[in-house]
């Protein structure tokens, strides 16, 4: 085993400027032209899933407003990017910025934090134009906690700009959603996903193959954050990685995996079926995610079949030849049997999660539905 020391890779890969922020266009360049033509808010709202750029572009736009090359020489202020030369910019990738308040609602829910944070914020800048305050988790500040800020939101002082981050948009209350620019973070394609492994993977020296790689991307779940630390471990067993090394780190299967056993069932091999979940099981594959894989992809073959034109959509979580075998199923789905194989893996997945009974409910589901659909 090779020991690797420095940072985790989800840290030192984090984008450096806007473009390299994958798979949020939109926010993305709205942001940019806001930074090109000094035009940027002084309050905004991140929301999304876990791990697809909230605090990077939290920390992007803290660089933005004040780096020291953009305030100095107007043709570089107009690429809209940060410089990531100067001590502005530097001591943000540090998180050693006077001027950069990152607060953790999380911790003991924000009360002291924001009470410091009433306080901080009419004071001037001690290096750059700006203080940013950049409010994670803002979804666990308490009532009180929030009557405190939007005061501040309402009227804050021309040097400062607040970033709020979340998971959980609903949990916040409109009077404050409606102060700031909302931004949408989506989860992550594969394919983008896979893209920035690839670099990471090519920056560190690290061989990988297609399929590990691909299997790496989808246990991400949309999320950047958790494919970079999965490559991280596996990159950490040293030697190169195959599918075998990294379905043995992630407990799950690659997608040939749950293509080959929603083939078995859709053309109703039931013993096949039954000896291809036994493997998967003996692999040592969560069988929990197991079938939500599958019912994902029966899913996806299903609605393909009903509506061929979502291929185009399905070309980001699918590679090429991923996207051949999915397509090849279309002919077999029926929606007549498809929508109840698809409700009672559903139906084992929910009792699968809490059950001690492991792999059993999706074997009852498959037998019901397979002996039922031949008996008819
Ligand atoms: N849109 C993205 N493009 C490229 N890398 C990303 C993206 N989102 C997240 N990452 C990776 O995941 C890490 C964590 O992202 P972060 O911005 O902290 O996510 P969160 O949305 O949870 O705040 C980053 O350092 C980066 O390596
Ligand atoms: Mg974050
Ligand atoms: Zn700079």
């Amino acid at each position: 085993m090779i020991h690797r020391m420095g940072l985790a890779f989800y840290r030192k890969y984090r984008p450096k400027q806007l473009a390299d922020v994958l798979g949020q266009e939109t926010n993305v360049a709205l942001l940019k032209n806001a930074a090109r033509d000094g035009r940027l808010g002084h309050a905004y709202l991140f929301y999304g899933p876990r791990g697809t750029g909230k605090t990077t572009t939290a920390r992007l736009i803290a660089k933005l407003l004040n780096c020291e090359r953009r305030r100095n020489e107007t043709a570089f202020a107009k690429t809209g990017e940060p410089c990531n030369v100067c001590l502005a910019c530097t001591s943000v990738d540090a998180q050693g910025s006077f001027d950069v308040i990152e607060i953790d609602a999380a911790s003991n829910r924000g009360i002291d934090e924001i009470r410091n944070l009433k306080e901080s914020i009419v004071t001037a800048p001690s290096h750059g134009t700006h203080k940013i305050y950049i409010i994670d988790e803002a979804h666990m500040l308490t009532p009180a906690a929030w009557n405190a800020l939007l005061k501040t939101l309402e009227e804050p002082p021309r040097h400062a700009v607040i970033i709020l981050a979340t998971t959980e948009y609903e949990k916040l209350p409109p009077t404050i959603t409606s102060r700031t620019q909302r931004f949408l973070f989506k989860k992550l394609s594969k394919t983008h996903i896979m893209e920035k492994l690839r670099r990471i993977a090519k920056a560190e020296k690290i061989t990988i193959d297609d399929a590990a790689l691909e299997i790496i991307a989808a246990a991400g779940e949309g999320s950047a954050r958790d494919a970079e630390s999965l490559l991280d471990q596996a990159a950490s067993w040293g030697g190169n990685i195959d599918a075998r090394t990294v379905e043995e780190l992630t407990g799950r299967a690659g997608l040939r995996k749950v293509h080959a056993l929603a083939e078995l069932v859709l053309k109703k091999e039931l013993g096949k079926a039954l000896e291809a979940l036994r493997a998967r099981h003996d692999e040592g594959h969560n069988m929990t995610d197991f079938t939500k894989d599958l019912i994902h992809y029966l899913r996806k073959a299903l609605t393909l079949a009903l509506h061929p034109a979502l291929l185009k959509a399905y070309r980001l979580d699918f590679t090429d030849e991923e996207l051949k075998s999915l397509q090849s199923l279309t002919p077999l789905m029926k929606s007549e049997t498809a929508i109840p194989l698809i409700r009672a893996l559903i139906r084992s997945y929910a009792e699968m999660r809490y059950s001690q009974f492991a792999a059993i409910p999706i074997e009852i589901a498959l037998i019901e539905q397979l002996q039922v659909t031949r008996d008819k």
